[in-house]
């Protein structure tokens, strides 16, 4: 089924087992305008994570999409962590993939968002689904970047939820704070999807037993990296065998095919001290028990439910035939 508005799209992104499931997602989606791709370290180093890009994209058969490499070092320069330990070596769970046949795109990141943006004319939409570094030079070289943003879409933050690289701190939220802060707090509409409901979307051995089964290249590229990822939140984070659905939800509300059932706007900023909060998100939910009344000041869209379906609708799509 086409989603219901088609509109250019850029994805930030450190790609990442999920980065790459998300990926796979939106290219088998009709409709889906996917006009660049930009990475930031993370999950991996930014370079790995435009290389897995580059080769996640050709097994869907996109080698059209121009792939950057930007930030290395968060705004203030601290090196941007890797998280071999979620991702597996490499950041694809081990999974070896032929030399993408595509080149890297020679742009910094940073260059190839803002051109990106100028060549779509307020037309296009972001998805971040990584530290928000890239995103927030962005706006440092081209202050009227906003201007040019129809929507963001950023997967990041915990509201009533536990962090997940410290207490309360959300990964990509908390490896930039200073980024995030800048790219929250920007004149632009923003819709955030926080762990509150990422962790509650989730990816069963089931799905991924489909996924193996159904024969089509991106839904075993999908289940086979999975693999990686359900040890990991076996181990760390679920009483199941199975996985969150972080970015790849992200992408289903970023285009429009997943409604949250809650998101309320919110003043959201993130605490950048250096102390025991750094990286938490910091959003303003007094008004909890009088469903969300308007807030004045309030910056985003905070996705605080969906319905938990969309990790079949999502094994649905990467096992569909391409046409
Ligand atoms: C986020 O952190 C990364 O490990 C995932 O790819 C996702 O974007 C979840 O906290
Ligand atoms: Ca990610």
């Amino acid at each position: 089924m086409p989603i219901p508005t088609s509109r250019p799209l850029l994805v930030d992104c450190d790609t990442g087992i999920d980065d790459a499931v998300a990926l796979l997602y939106l290219c088998r989606t009709e409709g889906v305008d996917l006009r660049a791709v930009t990475t930031v370290a993370g999950n991996t180093s930014a370079e790995r994570a435009a290389r897995n890009t580059l080769q996640v994209l050709e097994v869907a058969g996109r080698t059209d999409i121009p792939v950057a490499a930007g930030a290395a070092t968060t705004l203030r320069g601290d090196t941007l962590s890797e998280a071999a330990f979620v991702h597996g070596d490499g950041g694809l769970g081990g999974v070896s993939l032929p030399e993408p046949t595509a080149p890297l795109d020679r742009r910094h990141a940073v260059d190839l968002i803002i051109d990106t943006a100028r060549q779509a004319g307020g037309e296009l939409d972001i998805l971040a689904t990584a530290p928000l570094t890239n995103l927030a030079l962005a706006l440092r070289k081209e202050p009227g970047l906003p201007a040019l943003i129809r929507h963001v879409t950023v997967m990041g933050g915990a509201v009533h939820h536990p962090g997940n690289i410290t207490a309360v701190a959300e990964a990509n939220i908390g490896h930039d704070p200073e980024a995030a802060d800048a790219v929250l707090t920007a004149d632009w509409d923003l819709t955030l999807v926080p762990l509150d409901v990422t962790m509650r979307e989730n990816l069963t051995e089931e799905h991924r037993q489909r996924l193996l089964a159904c024969g089509t290249p991106v839904g075993r590229l999908a289940g086979e990296a999975l693999d990686f990822y359900f040890a990991f939140h076996e181990e760390t984070a679920l009483p199941f065998r199975g996985s969150a659905c972080h970015d790849p939800l992200a992408a289903g509300i970023a285009v429009g095919e997943v409604t949250p059932k809650t998101a309320p706007r919110l003043h959201v900023t993130v605490d950048t001290a250096d102390g025991a909060a750094r990286g938490a998100l910091v959003a303003d939910t007094r008004g909890i028990h009088r469903g969300y009344s308007p807030q004045p000041g309030a910056n985003a869209n905070v996705v605080l439910e969906t319905d938990g379906t969309f990790p079949d609708l999502l094994v649905d799509r990467l096992c569909q035939a391409r046409k």
